[in-house]
């Protein structure tokens, strides 16, 4: 199948060619996942990623959109194909190398993954990725200047009186906050993020986008966002990537978006009305 959009990824978001051989830029070719053997979840995927934005991949549950963002930093396997980043095929990286990317490549989640006994700022200073158990982020010696930085980052969130709350105090929206933060903290290269509103109201909804939108532009860090609400991804994405059944099915400006696709990407009709 083919991508029905008319533009392709990189004219998409203005970046044109030179965003595609940025530092920052994602290369994915071939990209197939098969959690059983003969069942692809992912069919073959290709899609190139420009190293500044968001591109917010969007399609029905069950389609594949967090198997792919969790394949770029490894928390799945990928079965076939290549990852090409910053002159890396990720897909192929073990142990130190591996390691050593991954703290490029920030990661929000929906469940936000915080450590829940330990403090806002300790979440911040440790938990990279939600990759580092309780334990390792206690036995963690931490830098003054990235203690600073954490302070600086918890105003920007809006969060600085909350530096020495316990995360399991938080609301959801704070949470995320909490996770926005962390992940910025770790100076990213990438970001992914995933379902990052799902859990949040509206409005909060609204507030946690224009936050990851700001920093991330502000620190020129690309962003590869899964996310429902189409609403949201039209509105704060230079770029949408729409899924189906394990394929691209759309890859284009938020513009360009029409009924006939969401109906291609999501099936159906009756839900439009
Ligand atoms: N660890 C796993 N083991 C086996 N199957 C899995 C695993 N993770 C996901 N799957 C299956 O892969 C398919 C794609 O799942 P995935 O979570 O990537 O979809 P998604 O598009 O993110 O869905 P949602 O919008 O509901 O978050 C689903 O059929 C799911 O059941
Ligand atoms: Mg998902």
């Amino acid at each position: 199948m083919t991508a029905i959009g008319a533009m392709t990824g990189a004219a998409a978001n203005g970046s044109g060619q030179a965003g595609m051989t940025g530092t920052r830029s994602l290369s994915i070719r071939g990209l197939t996942k098969e959690y059983v053997r003969g069942k692809p979840v992912l069919r073959g995927i290709s899609l190139d990623i420009a190293g500044q934005g968001i591109t917010a991949i969007i399609g029905p549950s069950g389609t594949g959109k967090s198997t792919l963002i969790r394949c770029i930093n490894r928390l799945v396997e990928p079965t076939a194909g290549e990852i090409w980043f910053q002159g890396m095929d990720l897909a192929r990286l073990r142990g130190r190398s591996l390691r050593e990317a991954r703290r490029r490549i920030g990661m929000v989640f929906q469940e936000y993954n915080l450590v829940e006994r330990l403090s806002v700022m300790e979440n911040l200073l440790c938990g990279r990725l939600g990759y580092i158990s309780p334990v390792r982020a206690w036995l963690r010696r931490f830098d003054p200047a990235d203690i600073e930085r954490a302070f600086e980052l918890l105003d920007i969130v809006g969060l600085g009186a909350f530096a020495t709350q316990r995360a399991d105090a938080l609301s959801g929206g704070q949470r995320q906050r909490v996770g926005i933060a962390r992940a910025v903290m770790q100076r990213p290269d990438l970001l992914l993020a995933d379902e990052p509103t799902s859990s949040l109201d509206p409005k909060t909804s609204v507030e946690i986008m224009e936050l990851m939108a700001g920093l991330t532009a502000q620190h020129d860090i690309p962003v590869i966002l899964n996310i429902h609400n189409v609403e949201l991804a039209k509105r704060f994405a230079a770029r949408i990537v729409g899924m189906a059944g394990g394929h691209v099915v759309f890859d284009g400006l938020p513009a360009d978006l029409r009924d006939d696709h969401l109906k291609q990407i999501y099936g159906g009709e009756g839900w439009l009305e």
